[in-house]
C-alpha cells in the first residue's frame, strides 16, 4: 500500500469552513480529490473559500447554513451524499462574546458556546449519517479544544461544550462503527488564524513576550491552520480505516500523552 491520500469521489462537509482552520482543511481536501461543501455561517465566506478552490483546479461548493439550527441543517444536507463530515464550526468566528469568570457570565452566553459546539456536531452527524450508514462508508472527525481536556480559565463553558462534544463522537464511533464508519476527535491547542503570531515587533519586550507564550509549546510555536487539516485529511482517508473512537491531538506538544 502506498502512503498516498486519495479522496476522488468522496463528498466532504466542513463545517465552519469559511475561516481559519475549516478553510485549510476544506482546500487540503479538496487538493486530494474530495469535492467540497464548504459550510460556514456567513454566506459570503462560504464563497470565497469555494471559489478559490474551484479557482486552484479543485471541487468545491459553498453551502452555507447554522449548525445549531437543526432543521436548517438538514434541509441543507439533504440529497448531498456526504461522505466524510468534518465538524469544525466553532464559536470564535461568529460572536461578540467576552471571556467571562464563569461566576460572573450572563446565562445567556453559555447557549452560544454550547449551541454550536455541542449541538452543531450533533445535528450534522443526525443528517449525514443515514447515507454513510446506507454505503457502510463514513469518517466523522470533530473537531475540538484542549480546553476541553485541560481546562482553561474563562473558557469553562467552551471546555464543556468542547468536552461534550468528544464524548458524542466516541459514542457514535461505537455505533456506526459496524457500518465502517469511523468517527474521531481532532484537539486543539492555539491555531494562528487571525494572523496573529510571529510578525512581532522586534524589541527585547516584544520577543520575551513571545518566548513566554510559546513555553508550553514543546515545538516553540503556535499552531498553523494547516498543521490540524493534515490530521484531519489523514483520518478521513482510507489509509486511517482501523483508527476510531480517539482523540488526536495537534498542539505542538502542549499536552504529553502516554
Ligand atoms: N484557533 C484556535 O486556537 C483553536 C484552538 C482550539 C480549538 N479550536 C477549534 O477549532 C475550530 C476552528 O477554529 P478556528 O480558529 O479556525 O475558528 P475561526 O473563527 O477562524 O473560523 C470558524 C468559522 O466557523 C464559522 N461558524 C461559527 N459558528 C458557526 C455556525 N453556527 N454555523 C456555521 N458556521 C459557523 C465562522 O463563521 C468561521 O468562519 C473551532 O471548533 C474551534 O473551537 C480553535
Amino acid at each position: 500500500m502506498n502512503f498516498e491520500v486519495d479522496l476522488s469521489g468522496r463528498t466532504a462537509l466542513v463545517t465552519g469552513g469559511g475561516h481559519g482552520v475549516g478553510q485549510a482543511t476544506s482546500a487540503m481536501l479538496a487538493s486530494v480529490g474530495a469535492k467540497v461543501l464548504v459550510n460556514d455561517y456567513y454566506p459570503d465566506r462560504a464563497d470565497q473559500v469555494a471559489e478559490c478552490i474551484r479557482h486552484d483546479g479543485d471541487q468545491a461548493e459553498p453551502l452555507p447554513f447554522d449548525v445549531t439550527d437543526f432543521d436548517a441543517v438538514h434541509r441543507a444536507v439533504e440529497g448531498r451524499a456526504v461522505d466524510i463530515l468534518i465538524n469544525n464550526a466553532g464559536n470564535a468566528g461568529t460572536s461578540d462574546y467576552t471571556l467571562n469568570m464563569f461566576h460572573e457570565s450572563p446565562r445567556h452566553e453559555w447557549d452560544r458556546f454550547v449551541g454550536v459546539n455541542f449541538f452543531g456536531p450533533m445535528n450534522c452527524v443526525h443528517a449525514c449519517a443515514p447515507h454513510m450508514v446506507e454505503q457502510s462508508w463514513g469518517r466523522i472527525i470533530t473537531v475540538v479544544s484542549d480546553a476541553g481536556r485541560w481546562g482553561e480559565p474563562r473558557l469553562a463553558v467552551y471546555g464543556a461544550s468542547k468536552a461534550g462534544a468528544a464524548g458524542f463522537t466516541r459514542g457514535i464511533a461505537r455505533e456506526l462503527g459496524r457500518y465502517t464508519i469511523t468517527a474521531n476527535n481532532v484537539t486543539l491547542g492555539s491555531i494562528n488564524t487571525f494572523g496573529q503570531g510571529d510578525d512581532i515587533p522586534d524589541t527585547p519586550e516584544a520577543q520575551r513576550a513571545k518566548k513566554e507564550r510559546y513555553r508550553p509549546y514543546i515545538i516553540r510555536r503556535i499552531g498553523q491552520p494547516d498543521d490540524p487539516a493534515a490530521m484531519i485529511t489523514f483520518l478521513s482517508s482510507p489509509l486511517a480505516a482501523w483508527i476510531t473512537g480517539q482523540t488526536f491531538p495537534v498542539n505542538g506538544g502542549y499536552t504529553v500523552n502516554q
